[in-house]
C-alpha cells in the first residue's frame, strides 16, 4: 500500500523510474521521467489513457525546454519569457530526445514550465523533465488535492502532497503557427485568450490568436472530465426557485446538488473540481449548474469548455 510520501522519497522513486503524483498550480500530475520508455508506458497504463493521446512534458526552465525543441523559435521563447513559469503549455516541433511514446507518434511535443514551488523543486533537483498528464483515470475529473489522487487510484499511486492547487483548472495549450502568424488555442485554460492578445500587443507582434476547433484538439472527446453522477447544464436566466421546481419534476428520484458559481471566474475555477467530486459521493445525486449570460468571456470560456464535456445534457427550462 502506497500513500503520501516525503519529498526525498518522491525524488528517489522518480529517479528509479517510478510514477509519482505531484502537485502543480493547475491540477495534480501523474509524473515520470521522460527518458525511460517503461516509465512512460506505466503512466499510460495507470491512467488507462489511450496511446494516441500525447502527454505534456514539464520542464524546470526555458533553457531545459528549448533543449527538446527542434530548431530556433523566437515566438516560443517570447511566450516562455512572458508566461512561464505558469499555466501555459506550448506545442512545438520536438527533437530526437523526446520519445514518440510521449507524443503518441506526433512530430510535435507539448511543453510547460509549471509554477508550483514543490514541482519546481522536484524538477530542479531531478534535472530531468517529467511527463505528466492530470492524475486521474482517463476521462474523469482532474484532482486538485493529494486526497483526490489517492481516491482516484485507490491508494495505488504514491503522492507528494503540495496542498490544494491554487488555480484549479488545467493549463491553456497553444500552438504558435509561424507561417500563418497565428497562436492557436488548442485547449482553453488558466491563461485567457485576452492575456495572450495583450502579450502580442506588448511585444508589438503582428500575430493574432484564434481558438482552434478541430478533431485532434486536446481533450476533444465530447465526453471528458466526467463526474460519476449525471451533470446537467441549465441555460437560462430564470429564477433559481423555478429551476429547482423544474428539475424536481423532471427527476423526482434524484437528490439535487447545485454547483456554485462565484462571480469571479478565478474563484469558481479553484473550487470547480472539488465540488464535482464532493457532489458525486452518492449515486442518487444529480448535479446541476445554471449557465447565466453573465458567466461568459475570459476564464469562463475554459470553465464552460470543461463543464460542457462533463455534462450529460444541456437543458433549457
Ligand atoms: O495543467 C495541465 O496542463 C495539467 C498539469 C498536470 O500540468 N496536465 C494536463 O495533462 O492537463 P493532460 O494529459 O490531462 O492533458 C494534456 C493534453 C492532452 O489532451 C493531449 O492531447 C494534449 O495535451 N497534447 C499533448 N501533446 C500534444 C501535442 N503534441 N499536440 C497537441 N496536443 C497535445
Ligand atoms: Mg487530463
Amino acid at each position: 500500500m502506497k500513500s503520501k510520501i516525503s519529498f526525498k522519497t518522491a525524488l528517489s522513486l522518480l529517479l528509479d523510474g517510478e510514477v509519482v503524483a505531484l502537485p502543480t498550480e493547475t491540477v495534480y500530475g501523474l509524473a515520470g521521467r521522460i527518458d525511460k520508455e517503461k516509465t512512460i508506458e506505466k503512466i499510460f497504463l495507470l491512467k488507462k489513457r489511450p496511446s494516441f493521446d500525447p502527454l505534456i512534458v514539464h520542464c524546470y526552465d526555458k533553457k531545459q525546454a528549448l533543449s527538446y525543441i527542434s530548431g530556433s523559435n523566437f515566438i516560443l521563447e517570447k511566450l516562455f519569457d512572458f508566461f512561464s513559469p505558469g499555466p501555459l503549455t506550448i506545442v512545438a516541433r520536438k527533437n530526437k530526445k523526446i520519445s514518440s511514446l510521449i507524443t503518441a507518434g506526433k512530430e510535435t511535443t507539448a511543453i510547460r514550465i509549471p509554477q508550483h514551488p514543490v514541482m519546481r523543486k522536484v524538477l530542479k533537483e531531478l534535472n530531468i523533465p517529467l511527463a505528466a498528464p492530470s492524475a486521474n483515470i482517463y476521462g474523469k475529473v482532474s484532482p486538485v488535492s493529494a486526497n483526490h489522487v489517492l481516491s482516484s487510484f485507490h491508494n495505488k499511486v504514491p503522492v507528494l502532497d503540495g496542498g490544494k492547487c491554487k488555480k484549479g483548472l488545467e493549463s491553456t495549450i497553444v500552438y504558435p503557427d509561424k507561417q500563418k502568424k497565428k497562436i492557436f488555442i488548442l485547449r482553453p485554460g488558466m491563461v485567457t485568450k485576452k492575456s495572450i492578445e495583450s502579450f502580442i500587443d506588448k511585444e508589438k507582434l503582428s500575430w493574432t490568436v484564434e481558438n482552434k476547433k478541430d478533431l485532434n484538439q486536446p481533450g476533444s472527446q465530447t465526453s471528458h472530465y466526467k463526474p460519476t453522477v449525471p451533470l446537467y447544464i441549465l441555460k437560462t436566466e430564470k429564477k433559481e426557485k423555478e429551476i429547482k421546481q423544474f428539475l424536481s419534476k423532471k427527476f423526482p428520484n434524484k437528490n439535487l446538488k447545485q454547483l456554485h458559481l462565484d462571480n469571479s471566474a478565478y474563484k469558481t475555477a479553484r473550487k470547480l473540481y472539488s465540488q464535482l467530486r464532493q457532489f458525486s459521493n452518492k449515486k442518487e445525486n444529480l448535479i446541476f449548474v445554471i449557465q447565466k449570460k453573465k458567466y461568459s468571456g475570459g476564464l469562463w470560456e475554459a470553465i464552460w469548455n470543461r463543464l460542457d464535456k462533463a455534462s450529460s445534457q444541456v437543458l433549457v427550462p
